[in-house]
């Protein structure tokens, strides 16, 4: 009996338009991957997921916004994080967790790691 890490993929968007619809450049967007709630982001180059759960106070960060420098900025005092690290750059909040996402033809998905039971380690 073992437990393994294994990345699971949750749809977010039926298409990527939808996504690019309900998420255009510069803004932020709660959605639900499983059990989580991720804030997805967009910039020219892509979306970006990360803990939609403000360390500092526990505010949305998909209510925010996200800047060229790929940081997405907590909406009530303003601490930012770093799109790619997930770590604070402003202020002393450490640190939200980041997400895989990928852009297919059947939609928008993050992928989140969890731990998945085998019976044979496989
Ligand atoms: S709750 Fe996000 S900066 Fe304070």
């Amino acid at each position: 009996m073992f437990f393994k890490k294994k990345t699971r993929w949750y749809k977010v968007f039926e298409t990527v338009g939808e996504a690019e619809e309900r998420v255009p450049f510069y803004k932020t967007e709660t959605v639900k991957a499983g059990n989580k709630k991720i804030c997805i982001a967009h910039l020219p180059d892509g979306f970006f997921a990360v803990g939609d759960k403000c360390p500092h106070n526990g505010f949305s960060l998909g209510k925010g916004w996200c800047t060229p420098e790929h940081t997405v900025v907590c909406p009530l005092h303003r601490y930012a994080f770093d799109l790619k690290t997930g770590r604070a750059k402003t202020g002393l909040a450490d640190y939200v967790n980041t997400y895989p996402v990928e852009c297919r033809a059947d939609g928008l998905f993050v992928g989140i790691e969890e731990l998945v039971f085998t019976l044979f380690g496989e």
